[in-house]
């Protein structure tokens, strides 16, 4: 009778795998798998598995209100864009190039069953808190019909064909070193261009009629007819080795901006949630498009940056082949799921369309921010003793931490919410604003640390002593 008891009892209690706490102890407990801690090293090479995602912390943040428009790159969007990434990316299959043997173990925790189950409970959780944003910054109102909508997107193929320039391009040219500013391009490329298409062939799968066989014409493309030299990852690892970069997946995991792995991060949801299938129809047909002239114009700037060193092939190929996967996937894909689905899959279509598009220009935004970051390191530089300073004269009092590390230690990139002002009591810190580009700081001196923008650090003495200040908004406090 008592064992009847507890038994009902038992089964009564509902288990609530939607609620907060319960995906925040999941996230704590993905982020103890070895392979995700802090690491020594800039660059990864050669092992997809480790992916450095800052989890000491993870129990301080706070996932719990979505972000906004105005927070999307903030240090807790960081953080869910690089888990997240991961967690997707754990239903492909990654080979290191060579020791496998050594990298065995990795490659084993990496695809552990408890890992892959944490990151299923977690992931609905992330998406909703990255992704919510666009439910509030777009909407789709009005009538729309197969006509409406196919002269809205006939007029943006026009808008592409007529497009001269690009910001992010002629950012790259008037950058103060336009190689590294390439280089920090390609590097944000190559987070999804190194898997390209891994994310559209999760809706291979299934049994939907002859739409089915025809986005399957377009990942035939992508993957270059099964021929390995004309698989468009591969066209693109030869891109980045012309240039001196690392062609593996995700060895610059350290530099990729937030809104890049945003962007990776968006294609990998609506392709994962197939309720989100027409969705992914819309903004299909946003990338096919814009990219025609995307690769016509990044060709162009790379050729005038690199000279006839750089490989091409892999943005002159999709000049090409774009023109007919934008209009495949207008007239194979898109006109025919309407005449079969009906035309109340059209707000859905034009809302994928619309937040790939916006995802894409936050993208644009951030990268040319970074640049600049990048670019005025020694303004920066030169800033932090005025603002220290206004501290010593006790005219601002910020909140301060005080750090003392040993040569070598090495601070994970990552950013803050707002500016920051680090100084330097004592030893050299490098201060790491990308890919092998720094400024160094030696004792008396500091730098300002722009909110959201990307940086990390590593000790050069034997010992570094330096404070943080969190000054708010760095204008304020020299105004
Ligand atoms: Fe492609
Ligand atoms: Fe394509
Ligand atoms: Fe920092």
């Amino acid at each position: 009778m008592q064992t009847k008891t507890r038994l009902s009892q038992e089964t009564s209690t509902t288990l609530n795998i939607t609620g907060y706490d319960f995906f925040k102890s999941c996230l704590v407990e993905y982020g103890k798998c070895d392979l995700f801690k802090d690491t020594e090293e800039w660059l990864l090479e050669d092992n997809p598995y480790r992916r450095t995602l800052r989890p000491h912390i993870f129990h301080h943040l706070d996932f719990s209100k979505p972000l906004t428009r105005n927070n999307l790159l903030t240090y807790n969007s960081l953080t869910a864009n690089r888990t997240l990434l991961t967690v997707y990316e754990s239903n492909f299959v990654f080979m290191p190039k060579h020791d496998f043997a050594l990298k065995r173990q990795d490659f084993e925790k990496f695809y552990d069953p408890k890992l892959l189950t944490l990151g299923n409970i977690i992931r609905p959780w992330l998406e909703r808190y990255i992704f919510s944003f666009l439910d509030t910054e777009i909407s789709v109102t009005g009538n729309w019909n197969t006509a409406a909508v196919e002269e809205y997107f006939q007029e943006y193929i026009e808008t592409v064909k007529n497009t001269e320039n690009s910001q992010v391009m002629e950012t790259i040219e008037g950058s103060k070193d336009p190689v590294h500013a390439a280089k920090t391009f390609l590097i944000q490329l190559a987070g999804d261009f190194l898997v390209e298409s891994s994310a559209m062939s999760r809706n291979i799968l299934g049994n939907y009629g002859s739409l089915q066989s025809e986005l399957f014409k377009v990942v035939i493309d992508e993957y270059g007819y099964g021929v390995h030299q004309t698989k468009h990852s591969k066209l693109f690892e030869e891109t980045l080795e012309s240039v001196g970069l690392e062609s593996t997946p995700h060895t610059y995991w350290q530099f990729y901006l937030t809104s890049s792995l945003m962007l990776n991060n968006y294609f990998n949801y609506i392709c994962n949630d197939h309720s989100h299938f027409f969705r992914y129809l819309g903004a299909i047909f946003y990338a096919e498009t814009t990219f025609i002239k995307f690769c016509e114009l990044t060709a162009k700037t790379m050729r005038k940056i690199f000279g006839s060193t750089i490989n091409n092939r892999y943005f002159t190929e999709h000049v090409h082949i774009d023109h007919h996967h934008s209009r495949m996937v207008l007239e194979k894909l898109i006109k025919p799921a309407i005449s079969t689905y009906g035309e109340g899959i059209i707000p859905d279509i034009v809302r994928g369309f619309e937040e790939a598009k916006l995802i894409s220009e936050i993208a644009d935004q951030d990268f040319i921010d970074q640049v600049h970051w990048a670019d005025n390191g020694l303004n920066y530089k030169a800033l932090a003793l005025p603002v220290y300073a206004k501290i010593q004269e006790g005219k601002i009092n910020p909140k301060m931490q005080q750090f003392i590390e040993p040569r070598g230690e090495l601070s994970v990139t990552h950013v803050h919410d707002g500016d920051e002002l680090c100084y330097i009591e004592s030893g050299v810190m490098k201060f790491v604003t990308g890919d092998d580009r720094y400024t160094i700081l030696n004792a008396g001196e500091g730098t300002v640390i722009q909110h959201n923008r990307l940086h990390g650090a590593i000790i050069e003495s034997e010992e570094c002593v330096y404070n943080i200040y969190s000054i708010g908004d760095y204008q304020k406090c020299l105004s």
